[in-house]
């Protein structure tokens, strides 16, 4: 067999060295040259090698599409992972031999979800629990606080130590060789494998510190192979960089069948799982947890988290956004103050500011109203990023009611995009933020013109409101015109 040697590549122009220099000398960049393991000598005969199947063995050839789960395949079967949220966010739970990588800040929960899934899907399947970061104690220590996965309001089912010793499923191992993680995963086969974290783990045939670009990516490979070849669902922790995005090559995301970010405020106890990546479902999928005292537990109606104080007030307005297929009511808050900077100061959490920057000079220019004098301060309430244009509207009749100092009647959500020239335009998925609306107590909506939802408006209990300008939109909502300055 042919001896691997270390190559350096450049991971901005592919250009590849035998020896380590700080700059690539044919592209110019720094710090781009990662190691990498390369086959010396090419096979003997100089002709290609076969592919072969990774599931078999045997070459692969083409197969006709229908033919494929007739030939005494059983169809693939998903396994939950105990949590309803976390399978939504998966697609409908773990497929086996798929690879998923979840991300997120350190502390945010990871482990924690991971070993109660663990836990939970160990009543059905066999699970190895690969733990390179925290000793087997610790995790043991861990566990014996943590509940089996439920969901809020409901009290923890099993006492954790008991159950913990009751599991003869779940093997547990403190490792961060990935040699010998590699054989356990060969002579175990099981059904899910928990790697925490991916960062930790190193393989010694290359020189480079654990956490490097070349060590993840040889690593995750390694593993990618294996759990291709014996159907082990590989779930991978990952850590995020300063910056928030996942450590390591983009090579990694690649690889995985599905990335996840776990998310959160680090003031508040809920927690967002959300697909970034999913080749098994869709993505920008989101699931809702919330961290207790006995670990994490699904918040199966999260609604009710973003929308506030129940009392209306001046500057507030409620939208409904879509996350994936699933819409969420939140509340915006407004404060719209005079200035005495001599550029106005204007922030947005959970809105990207440029949104906003956009929205006031629409206001500005088709309501004659003078926010370049006002400084404006935007919130989204329960620290959700809300990224669509849905929400346009509701920014804007936030604003125009925190500067009027009006209040929305309550029982009034706003969903449409502004265009700049203050029309409204539609969006997607009105219907099923209509009949969230709805559920929720919510019996008016402000909508572009031309919807032709009434029926199902009128079937959700809310009163639809068309409007096909900002300016109409807000006379609808608020009641009176608030480009008129006797309003
Ligand atoms: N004894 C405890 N009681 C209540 N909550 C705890 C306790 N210990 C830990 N936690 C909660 O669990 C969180 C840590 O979760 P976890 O270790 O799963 O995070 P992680 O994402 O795996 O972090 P890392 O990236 O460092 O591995 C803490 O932020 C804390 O909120
Ligand atoms: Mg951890």
């Amino acid at each position: 067999m042919a001896k691997p040697v270390t190559v350096y590549v450049c991971s901005h122009c592919g250009a590849q060295t035998r020896q380590f220099f700080g700059r690539c000398s044919s592209c110019g960049s720094w710090n781009t040259l990662v190691e990498q393991l390369q086959a010396a000598e090419p096979a003997a005969d100089g002709r290609r090698r076969r592919p072969l199947s990774a599931a078999s063995g045997a070459a692969a050839r083409p197969r006709r599409s229908a033919s494929i789960r007739a030939v005494g395949e059983q169809p693939l079967q998903r396994l939950g992972s105990g949590y309803g949220e976390f399978d939504r966010v998966l697609g409908g739970g773990l497929v086996p031999g798929s690879l998923v990588l979840l991300g997120g800040d350190p502390g945010i929960g990871k482990s924690t979800l991971l070993l109660q899934s663990a836990r939970a899907m160990a009543d059905r399947a066999s699970v190895l629990y690969v733990s390179a970061e925290e000793s087997a104690q610790q995790v043991k220590l861990r566990w014996r606080r943590l509940a089996q996965p439920v969901a809020t309001g409901e009290a923890p089912a099993v006492d954790g130590v008991a159950e913990a010793a009751a599991d003869p499923d779940l093997q547990l191992l403190a490792e961060t060789d990935l040699e010998l993680v590699l054989q356990e995963l060969e002579a175990l086969r099981p059904a899910v494998a928990i790697i925490d974290s991916i960062q930790a783990l190193h393989d010694d045939q290359l020189s480079s510190a654990p956490g490097s670009v070349a060590q993840v990516r040889e690593c995750a490979a390694a593993l990618a192979r294996i759990a291709k070849r014996q159907d082990t669902a590989l779930l991978l922790v990952g850590h995020v960089t300063k910056e928030g995005a996942l450590a390591g090559p983009k090579v990694l995301e690649h690889l995985v069948d599905a990335v996840l970010t776990f998310e959160g405020d680090r003031f508040a106890s809920h927690r967002l799982l959300r697909a970034v990546k999913n080749r098994f479902g869709a993505t920008h999928e989101l699931g809702v947890f919330e961290m207790q005292g006995r670990g994490l537990a699904e918040v199966s109606n999260p609604s009710e988290l973003f929308l506030g104080a129940s009392e209306p007030s001046s500057g507030t307005a409620t939208i409904v956004a879509c996350e994936g297929t699933r819409p969420l009511v939140v509340e915006l808050q407004a404060l719209v103050s005079t200035t005495s900077y001599a550029s106005p100061r204007r922030s947005a959490t959970g809105i990207a500011v440029n949104r906003l920057h956009q929205i006031l000079a629409v206001l500005e220019k088709h309501l004659g109203l003078p926010f370049s004098r006002f400084d404006c301060y935007l919130a989204v309430a329960g620290g959700l990023e809300v990224e669509e244009p849905a929400a346009d509207l509701g920014v804007a009749a936030a604003v125009v009611a925190s500067y009027r100092d009006l209040t929305l009647p309550p029982g009034t959500v706003l969903i449409a995009e502004l265009g700049l020239g203050g029309q409204l335009r539609p969006v997607s998925q009105l219907e099923l933020r209509l009949q969230e609306a709805g559920r929720l107590g919510f019996n008016r909506a402000v909508v572009p013109r031309g919807s032709g939802l009434g029926p199902a408006a009128a079937a959700a209990g809310v009163q639809l409101l068309e409007a096909g300008t900002v300016a109409e939109a807000l006379v609808a909502a608020l009641g009176v015109d608030p480009a008129d300055d006797r309003a």
